[in-house]
């Protein structure tokens, strides 16, 4: 099997980093800013970790929100110079949604409600124009998550 480039979009809480665990944490590496909070260039420390997944034939997961074509640009770049798949989630939850889903995180995990009404701001759904070779949809459906092709 080729390499793989998965990117998820999608606002906080829409559920991307239960989806990851629920369907790839077994054999993809995960890839998210949450887990470099503290790093001064979180976007160069991203780029270095899905090029060196991409480069050992790794699977790669990009679990933000990447609500821009800009975000997403670099990454489907990185993943085509390798000759990877690149797949994406798009996680279609609403603000509502989210603030409802978030407000019953506990501790770190739940943002500033505020984060949330900005990432819904500039988010624009990704298409296939864009370079994705497969896209998917993703609803979150009573514990469960529902999942099609678009
Ligand atoms: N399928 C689901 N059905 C119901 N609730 C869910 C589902 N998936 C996740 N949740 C709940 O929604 C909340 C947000 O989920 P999660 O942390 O996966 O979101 P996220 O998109 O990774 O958010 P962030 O961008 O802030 O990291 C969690 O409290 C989680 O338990
Ligand atoms: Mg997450």
């Amino acid at each position: 099997m080729g390499a793989e480039l998965v990117i998820f979009v999608g606002l906080q809480a829409s559920g991307k980093s239960t989806f990851f665990r629920g369907r790839f944490a077994a054999t993809h590496e995960h890839v998210s800013k949450d887990l470099f909070r503290n790093n001064r260039n979180r976007n160069r420390r991203q780029g270095q970790l899905v090029e060196a997944a991409l480069r050992s034939g790794r699977p790669v997961v990009v679990d933000n929100t990447n609500p821009t074509v800009e975000d997403r640009r670099p990454l489907i770049e990185l993943g085509r110079q390798f000759g990877a798949r690149i797949v994406g989630y798009h996680f279609d939850s609403g603000v509502r949604e989210c603030l409802a889903r978030n407000a019953r995180r506990e501790g770190k995990a739940r943002v500033p409600d505020v984060a949330i009404f900005a990432t819904a701001k500039r988010l624009a759904p990704p298409s296939r124009a864009e370079g994705f070779d497969e896209l998917y949809r993703v609803r979150p459906n009573g514990g469960a998550f529902e999942v099609r092709a678009c």
